[in-house]
């Protein structure tokens, strides 16, 4: 098969994703109607435009005001729905979606109102189309510890429909340890946890070190740095620690896909795996990923079936729904 058609047809999990990183302008204007937002551009080509990115921060001054036309239950779970859709087409057979509560409530929106349209959409995922999806709930780390952790309680009565929790947004000024008391009370609360280490922020590997040593995650997202100390990156290989990594948005926030990032971590058998982040505002969805870091670094089909081998050991599947997917 050619490359598309092997990275398409490949079995993966998907780990990082963020739902509201999946608004696509079409159904932003569908939305934007139905709940009747004006939005200043008028069409596809002009929202677009705006899509003009040099780094992190200039990326969520686009993707936090966009969210305004997402109000009601049925608004998340037919974005969410849209998202496993094309996920399906893409190879997906099981993903962890990240959702941010407070982007939403900080407006006026319950948590309640956003959780049953997501947890709707995922549940029809399974039926529908054989999609096995999940949520992990993202704390803003720009926001207070306090509101972090107000949202987790508010989370505890859907344990059922959330598998773990994150931390995503601006991490210049918002390290890790700022949240150390908020994951320590989600583990014991029985979350799986997982902490965004952003590509190249300033103490970028200091903030990797706390969250393996300290905050003891189970995952970490991005943290390609990580190469920086070779003795890091053995103990995370001994652990079996996941990397989510997300090439095609690296390439738009730091003007590099960290190919050699990437590929060096698989080399040495770390479990880095490949997402989309924000795909509707990055342009790929994740096979696309797949095909542009293989044509980047030059990757064979087995290392891409190394890659989705990874998805599915660093994913939070259940042994039982591993084997009934692989
Ligand atoms: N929120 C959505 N996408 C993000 C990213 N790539 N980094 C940090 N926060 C995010
Ligand atoms: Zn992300």
């Amino acid at each position: 098969p050619s490359l598309r058609e092997f990275a398409f047809g490949l079995p993966k999990a998907e780990l990082h994703l963020h739902l509201e990183g999946t608004l696509e302008p079409e159904l932003k204007f569908a939305l934007a109607a139905r709940n009747g937002v004006e939005l200043a551009e008028k069409t596809v080509s002009e929202v677009t435009a705006t899509y003009d990115f040099t780094d992190l921060t200039s990326f969520l001054a686009v993707y936090y005001p966009a969210m305004r036309v997402l109000q009601t239950a049925e608004d998340f779970h037919d974005l969410a729905w849209a998202y496993l859709q094309r996920a399906k087409e893409h190879g997906v057979v099981h993903v962890e979606m990240f959702f941010d509560p407070q982007a939403h409530t900080s407006r006026g929106v319950p948590f309640d109102t956003v959780v049953s349209g997501y947890r709707r959409a995922a549940v029809r995922a399974q039926r529908e189309l054989g999609v096995s999806a999940e949520l992990i709930l993202c704390f803003l780390r720009d926001f207070s510890a306090e509101y972090a952790m107000a949202t987790l309680m508010e989370a505890l009565p859907y344990k059922a429909w959330i598998v773990g929790v994150g931390l995503d947004s601006d991490e210049r000024d918002n390290p890790p340890a700022k949240f150390a008391e908020v994951f320590a009370r989600a583990k014991a609360e029985g979350f799986l946890t997982t902490m965004h280490c952003d590509i190249d922020q300033a103490g970028s590997l200091e903030n990797i070190r706390t969250v393996i040593e300290e905050i003891g995650v189970d995952r970490i997202d991005h943290g390609t740095n990580i190469v920086e100390d070779p003795e890091l990156v053995e103990l995370a290989r001994q652990r079996g620690l996941g990397f989510t990594c997300c090439p095609v948005s690296n390439s738009f926030v730091t003007e590099q896909m960290k190919t050699d990032e990437i590929v060096g971590l698989l080399r040495r058998g770390v479990k880095v795996t490949v997402n989309s982040d924000d795909p509707a505002y990055f342009g790929a969805y994740v096979a696309d990923n797949y095909i542009a870091l293989a044509e980047k670094a030059g990757l064979s089909h087995a290392d891409l079936a190394q890659l989705a081998i990874n998805s599915f050991d660093a994913s939070w599947m259940t042994p039982a729904r591993r084997t009934a997917h692989v």
